[in-house]
């Protein structure tokens, strides 16, 4: 594996039941370090730790909901507790929520969106980083999307969260940095796991697949990403070679942000 340094430290994974969390709590463990898988999905996260390592030494379930800040407390203290230390934080939980035109939104949705994207987001940043400060070293990556760069059709409050997301990494890189923490964002572009099924679904629900075709018409390498390939450059930037970097907004999209995009905008 490329990230020695990495064997025996302490990662925590939030969103780790799902396509992207799952892939880097393998990644992370095959690298030799010590994981807390945290979702809310409670089966779930648990049978990603049990498959990743059955003896459940090094990979370890914790049920949490992101948005609760005593939740989110507990997994900080699990980790601790079972473990002994944090080194790095990948703050991945989130959902897409109900794609709509803005004005048939309801508010409730919205703040739904935002309460998981944005405030579980910043909720795990005001937990973790503290332990990371105590010990003057660590390195977080917070999941934005290029939805956090800019924006598309009927995706009000998930592009409203992932700027948010992008904007809250930038504070935490600066507060960070005399403080020997790191704190990157990712943005990535379509990337194949359930809550991409879940987007085909409502854009197209007659027939997901043609919905599918058309997204990736629309990415210069002509498909989706898959979640491993996610995982390497999440790797990356816990890893110390990427020491030199913070702050950082990371586009992982394909080749997306190259394509000059003309929205269509519906006339009626
Ligand atoms: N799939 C994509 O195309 C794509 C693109 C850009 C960004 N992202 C982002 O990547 C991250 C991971 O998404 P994914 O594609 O793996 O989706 P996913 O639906 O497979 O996984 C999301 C996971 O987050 C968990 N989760 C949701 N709300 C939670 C909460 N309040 N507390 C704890 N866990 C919670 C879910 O249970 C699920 O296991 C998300 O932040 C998403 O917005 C995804």
């Amino acid at each position: 594996m490329p990230y020695p340094e990495l064997r025996s430290r302490v990662a925590i994974v939030t969103g780790a039941a799902g396509g992207i969390g799952s892939a880097v709590v393998r990644r992370l463990a095959a690298e030799g370090m010590r994981v807390l898988a945290v979702d809310r999905a409670a089966d779930a996260v648990a049978r990603v730790a049990r498959e990743t390592d059955p003896s459940g030494e090094n990979v370890h379930a914790f049920a949490a909901d992101t948005t609760n800040e005593t939740e989110v407390a507990a997994y900080v203290a699990e980790a601790l507790a079972r473990f002994g230390t944090i080194d790095a934080f990948f703050n991945n939980a989130g959902i897409v929520g109900t794609m709509t035109p803005l004005v048939d939104l309801s508010e409730e949705e919205f703040r739904r969106v935002i309460d998981v994207n944005l405030v579980g987001s910043f909720l795990g940043l005001k937990h973790v980083l503290p332990v990371l400060y105590a010990k003057g070293r660590g390195a977080v990556v917070n999941t934005s999307s290029i939805a956090g760069l800019e924006s598309t059709l009927g995706t009000a409050a998930y592009d409203s969260s992932k700027h948010g997301v992008a904007g809250l990494t930038k504070v935490a890189a600066l507060e960070s940095s005399a403080r020997g923490v790191r704190v990157n964002s990712i943005h990535p572009g379509p990337v194949d796991t359930g809550m991409m099924t879940e987007i085909r679904r409502q854009r197209n629900p007659a027939d997901p697949d043609a919905d599918g075709r058309r997204m990736a018409a629309a990415i210069p390498l002509g498909r989706p990403a898959e979640a491993d390939e996610i995982s390497n450059l999440v790797t990356f930037l816990l890893s110390d070679e990427a020491g030199y970097i913070t702050g950082a907004t990371y586009r992982i999209d394909g080749g997306m942000g190259a394509a000059a995009r003309l929205a269509v905008i519906p006339r009626s």
